[in-house]
């Protein structure tokens, strides 16, 4: 084949080196605008796995990169006058400027031919004598956007400011050094990659920087400030910069994140960070442009494979990759966006954090590289809990609501059974909460349990609105007290418009087929078309609601209850007054965030004043319609939680999305804990996370990192019953309450996975 490469960054020549490697009678050209050593930033961070990567594709030059690499361990987060050191981290980097000498040697050994000082011309009618013209011109790719529309570009420029420096002072450790200034903060990642050399990343808010006047400076007075800023850390060595032939650029940037529906077009195709960007505080964009150039000659060299066929598949396996990477690059871009956050943590807590930001790291990956920095973490985690001296695991230490303390941060959350008959919770109702509540979990909340026969989703959900329904709540509720160390927390509700459906199991959100009751809410938005059109809410049906939720509370104090929960989210009753997509009302119930919120904080308030006073209330939210501005969006979140903690509430039960019809919620492991967090940490307010959170390890990991304050699981337990239990053998953590009953059952269950972890361990030595 004849093929041009359009750049000479790792991408272009890897790829033209790949490609001779298969087949040397392939023709590669590659022209690069730039002179041979010419190029913009320091050093490059790699994994293992792309060593292995690069030795299985061309075990010459590996060894040549390889042989150079600067190793490190350590990580040095600086803040508040603290450096917390940790380590294991293992490291390897290499110098941009190095990396690339070494390929264009390779690539010119392998008689591909090297064309520098060319500026490519997407226009320029010579690529039709090629049979491929790769793409591999980088982030701001001319032959990308030429023709944006046939790869479905997708740019997404991020909030931040960062300059890529380099300095003469040797790094032990990667390090992140934090900064408070009149202007703000400001912040530098910096390594080694080379004896003599070390990357130095200045990154600030675009406030920040333009508090500074960086717009203003030339690049010269930029690394003047920046070494006079980060001077102490620099000791006496110069920063410098090698951005200087970047177009009409003082060399400060803002991260473009970029992604492609489509990697080819005609005969040209997107290599590296012309198709797909990864925010450089995860460091693996040249580790993607590398494994993208190996892929790519691959399929193109197989056998048998259409050119169609080679790019369909080169597409898909590539894309898969890049979409893992791009998720965690962007939380971790979200991590430095959002610092304001995390600046209130104790030094420890933040680099925890810091280290956990892509959610690429876990509570036991941290474990594994760095067994004493984590056991510090887990010692002030126990610390903060009420339990000096004590290092287990974060999801195991208790917690205090007012007077309630509660075992452990592990929840049962609210799960309607629709199994209920004319509201009564029954035999069903009683095994299962007693099962969970054996299981080991520190909560546990009952499903919504609705405050009026009208109020109730399904003929089959429960209710406490008559005697009956007190008397077997309260059988459950002294069973759970008798026989575990569980609190349970009552969860009060009522449907709205999305009442009067069949049980969820045989249509959700369905209206019966016979039967249905009149249903209301706050506007006269209907869920849906197939749902009834509800009655806005007159004064009086609020003040019968209201008075309905106080009975409630107090038949719930009758029952024993521990806790009780306002639900105000996913679309029912109280939420329909506060999601804008819902509430189409004019008078002072509608409009405004403080008017939405006026009834919901009603009841909230009046339910408090019937509740004991050393007893917890709670409320769950939707934080996130999954509408754009149009509905409600996680900074009004905030505000929500806020409102509703000047009432009273002692925890925000942070769940999302359910609100709207039309909703396009992102899924993922873990995708309301970002909420939780914000909440948490920007409100100041006790939180729960809930939601695709299934592995003692995600509890640990948003539990240290200060993400929430408990963590519920909802689907999980439905299948296990014991998952806490369960946990605690794994984790091998013996001082959670089991039932006498159960005793040798968890011993043995402990001994178990104990050996097949000593098992798994010496496979992986061997
Ligand atoms: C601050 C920062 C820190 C980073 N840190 C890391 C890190 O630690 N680890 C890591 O793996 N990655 C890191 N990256 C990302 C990394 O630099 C890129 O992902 C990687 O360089 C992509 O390789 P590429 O070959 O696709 O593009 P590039 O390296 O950008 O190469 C593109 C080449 O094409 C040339 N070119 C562009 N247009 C034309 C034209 N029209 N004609 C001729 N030539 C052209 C350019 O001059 C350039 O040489 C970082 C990036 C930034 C911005
Ligand atoms: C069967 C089922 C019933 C649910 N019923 C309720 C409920 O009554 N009240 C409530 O607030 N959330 C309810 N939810 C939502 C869960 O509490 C939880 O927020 C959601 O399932 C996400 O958590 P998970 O990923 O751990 O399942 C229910 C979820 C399930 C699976």
């Amino acid at each position: 084949m004849k093929i041009a490469c359009v750049g000479a960054g790792p991408a272009g020549l890897y790829f033209a080196i790949s490609m001779k490697l298969r087949d040397p009678a392939h023709e590669v050209e590659v022209f690069e605008r730039n002179a041979p050593g010419v190029t913009f930033g320091w050093g490059v961070v790699f994994s293992d796995q792309t060593v292995e990567n690069l030795t299985a594709n061309d075990p010459k030059s590996a060894k040549i990169i390889a042989d150079e690499f600067a190793h490190w361990d350590d990580i040095d987060v600086h803040i508040h006058g603290q450096c917390i050191t940790s380590s294991g981290h293992g490291f390897i980097g290499i110098g941009r400027k190095r990396l690339l000498e070494i390929l264009q040697e390779r690539a010119r050994e392998l008689g591909v031919t090297l064309n520098f000082e060319a500026e490519c011309d997407p226009a320029d009618p010579k690529w039709k004598d090629y049979d491929l013209v790769i793409a591999s011109d980088g982030a701001n790719s001319r032959f990308r956007d030429a023709n944006p529309l046939a790869f479905g570009v997708d740019i997404d420029v991020r909030k931040n400011k960062f300059v890529w420096l380099g300095t003469s002072k040797v790094f032990d450790a990667f390090t992140f050094a934090f900064e408070e200034t009149e202007h703000g903060w400001i912040w530098a990642h910096a390594y080694r990659f080379a004896p003599d050399c070390s990357t130095f990343i200045v990154e600030c808010s675009e406030e920040t920087w333009a508090s500074f006047g960086f717009d203003r400076m030339t690049q010269d007075e930029t690394i003047a400030e920046c070494e006079r800023l980060f001077g102490k850390y620099l000791d006496g060595h110069k920063l410098q910069s090698n951005a200087a032939h970047l177009v009409g650029s003082a060399a400060w940037l803002n991260f473009r994140r970029i992604k492609c529906e489509r990697w080819s077009s005609g005969n040209v195709i997107l290599l590296g960070d012309a198709a797909h960007t990864a925010h450089f505080s995860i460091g693996s964009g040249t580790k993607l442009a590398l494994e993208d150039a190996i892929e790519l000659a691959e399929v193109l060299n197989r056998d048998g494979l259409s050119l169609e066929a080679a790019l369909d598949e080169y597409v898909a396996e590539r894309n898969l990759e890049v979409l893992k990477l791009q998720n965690s690059a962007r939380n971790s871009t979200e991590w430095f966006e959002t610092l304001h956050r995390y600046l209130h943590f104790e030094p420890l807590q933040f680099a925890y954090s810091l280290l956990t930001r892509s959610q690429r790291i876990s509570h036991e990956n941290l474990r594994l590289r760095d067994r004493e920095w984590l056991e510090t973490v887990e010692r002030w985690f126990w610390e903060k809990a009420g339990v000096p001296g004590k290092s287990a695991a974060p999801m195991f230490a208790p917690l205090k609501l007012r007077d309630m303390r509660i075992e452990n941060r592990i929840t049962v959350s609210p799960m309607a059974m629709y199994s209920a008959v004319d509201g009564t919770p029954n035999d069903f109702h009683f095994v299962h909460y007693g099962e969970r509540a054996l299981g080991g979990a520190g909560l546990l909340f009952t499903e919504m349990t609705c405050v009026s026969p009208e109020g109730r989703i399904s003929p089959g959900c429960t209710g406490l609105w008559n005697a009956d329904h007190v008397a077997a709540w309260k059988r459950i509720v002294d069973f759970v007290h008798s026989n575990s160390k569980a609190r349970i927390c009552l969860q009060l509700g009522h449907s709205g418009a999305k009442g009067s459906t069949k049980l969820g199991w045989d249509g959700n959100d369905v209206p019966l087929d016979e039967g249905n009751w009149p249903v209301m809410s706050a506007g006269d938005v209907q869920w849906s078309p197939v749902n009834q059109k509800p009655a806005p809410m007159t004064r009086a049906d609020m003040d019968a609601v209201r008075d309905q939720f106080v009975a409630a509370v107090e038949m719930g104090i009758e029952c024993g209850f521990d806790m009780v929960e306002l639900h105000a989210a996913h679309g029912y009753l109280l939420s329909s007054f506060i999601t804008p997509l819902q509430n189409n009302r004019t008078d002072k119930y509608g409009g405004s965030l403080e008017n939405r919120l006026r009834f919901p904080l009603e009841v909230f308030a009046a339910m408090r004043a019937a509740w004991p006073k050393d007893r917890p209330m709670s409320v769950r939210i939707s934080a996130n319609d999954w509408a754009g501005d149009q509905g409600i969006t996680p900074d009004e979140a905030v505000l929500i939680g806020e409102a509703f903690a000047r009432e009273g509430a002692d925890l925000i039960d942070v769940s999302a999305g359910q609100t709207w019809a039309d909703a396009q919620p992102v899924y993922g492991r873990m995708f309301q804990t970002p909420f939780s967090d914000k909440l948490r940490n920007e409100g100041r307010l006790a939180t729960m996370a809930v939601g695709n959170i299934y592995e003692p390890d995600h509890a640990n990991s948003i539990l240290a990192a200060g993400r929430a304050d408990l963590v519920a699981l909802a689907r999980p337990h439905l299948i296990d019953p014991m998952w806490t239990l369960r946990a605690a053998a794994a984790l091998d953590y013996r001082d959670i309450y089991v039932p006498p009953q159960y005793l040798n059952g968890q011993a043995q269950l402990a001994r178990n996975l104990k050996r097949e972890a000593e098992a798994a361990a010496a496979a992986l030595r061997v």
